[in-house]
């Protein structure tokens, strides 16, 4: 069987810089507290009614179909990971196909629900299709728009100060080369905690799930008609429908799946941690990254972390990291790239890579 490798990557991240003071004006929090916590001191929002999660993944897809030397007509199949998406449905998989203008051949478009670790899973997906023989091109896109649905209220500052808006992409292709390309990648999940980081309303879920969220909640549901279900009155009123996390419980799985998932890779592989030029960790918090880092005995120059400048674009901080790092040339032919992410679901992944 063949191997699959990245043949180029790029990624777009919006102008407009929102510094932690910026946040401090319209929430009780303090640069201090954010980057004492997080890290962060900075992040990007997109233009407000001119860009979407789906005209930022085009302008990164553009760039890596470019450095992969090859054309938005040869993409054979794409796959988009978002949970930030344009529209509840459809996908961003097609709107991408419009954007791009790949509308000479209608290729398949798959879009991947996994957050955090949406882009792992994603290149996982690219991987199998490439390795059958499947598809020869296949652009697989990270991006988000989280300043659209954020609670900029002091109620809202647990998440809101922590997200940043971005997108990464990469086009997955077929190799030859001895020794490159991508060697595994390991996909889990667990979704006994699905509310402990959530983005529940507007939904279906008609309350069905209430004893899964810990307190007693109120989501106004009565003797409404289906069609009312879906979004209620009491919803909008009590601005339910923003995201919601359980930060401490969050950061004690993150830090014990991230090496776990790492070193089952290295495990499968015969490698050890030891021999990663670079992990690009999934930005969630820096504090996370530092426990990995240490966890896995790492030097500083075999980890890259941005999100002090970029904040966590969930499924876009992964090849936005990769991007940066490779653009930066500290990713070479023959290193040994790990990628990790941990995020909502719960659900996390690795991928090594023979770059
Ligand atoms: N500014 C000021 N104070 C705040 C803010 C804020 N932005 N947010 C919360 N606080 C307050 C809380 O209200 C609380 O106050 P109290 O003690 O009076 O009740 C206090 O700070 C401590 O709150 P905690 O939630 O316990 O703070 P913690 O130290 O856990 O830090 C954080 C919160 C940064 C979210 C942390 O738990 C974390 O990073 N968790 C991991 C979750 C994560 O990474 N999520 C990213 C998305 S998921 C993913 O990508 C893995």
């Amino acid at each position: 069987m063949k191997r699959s490798k990245i043949a180029g990557i790029g990624k777009y991240l919006p102008e407009k810089v929102v510094a932690n003071n910026d946040l401090s004006r319209v929430m009780d929090t303090t640069d201090e507290w954010i980057q004492e916590r997080t890290g962060i001191r900075e992040r990007r929002y997109g233009q407000k009614h001119k860009e979407t999660t789906t005209t930022m993944g085009a302008r990164a897809a553009e760039i890596a179909i470019q450095r992969a030397g090859t054309t938005k007509e040869e993409i054979d199949f794409i796959i988009f990971a978002t949970l930030s998406p344009d529209y509840y449905f459809p996908g961003c998989g097609v709107l991408l196909q419009r954007e791009l203008g790949i509308t000479h051949k209608e290729v398949g478009a798959l879009d991947i629900r996994n957050q955090c670790s949406g882009f792992v899973y994603a290149l996982s997906i690219a991987d199998q299709f490439v390795k059958t023989g499947m598809y020869k091109n296949v652009l697989v896109v990270g991006a988000e728009m989280h300043s659209m649905g954020l609670d900029f209220s002091t109620r809202g500052r647990n998440v809101t100060v922590i997200f940043g808006d971005g997108a990464g992409a990469v086009v997955v292709q077929p190799t030859e080369v001895e020794n490159q390309g991508i060697l595994t990648t390991k996909l889990h999940s667990d979704g006994t905690h699905a509310e402990k980081l959530a983005f529940i309303n507007p939904g279906s879920h008609g309350g069905y799930h209430f004893d899964k969220m810990g307190e007693s909640v109120d989501f106004g549901f009565g003797d409404e008609e289906f069609g009312g279900i879906f979004l209620t009155q009491h919803m909008i009123d009590e601005a339910q429908y923003f995201p919601n996390m359980e930060g401490q419980f969050v950061f004690k799985m993150a830090v014990q799946k991230f090496p776990e998932v790492i070193k089952e890779a290295l495990q499968e592989v015969g490698l050890t941690a030891a021999d990663i030029n670079m992990l690009i960790p999934h930005q969630a918090n820096l504090r996370i990254a530092q426990f990995v880092q240490k966890t896995l005995r790492l030097r500083d120059d075999q980890v890259w972390n941005n999100i002090q400048k970029y904040g966590n674009t969930t499924a876009a901080s992964v090849p936005i990291a990769l991007c940066e790092a490779w653009e930066a040339g500290k990713i070479e032919r023959g290193d040994l790239v790990c990628l990790a992410a941990f995020g909502s679901g719960f659900t996390w992944g690795s991928a090594l890579i023979r770059w």
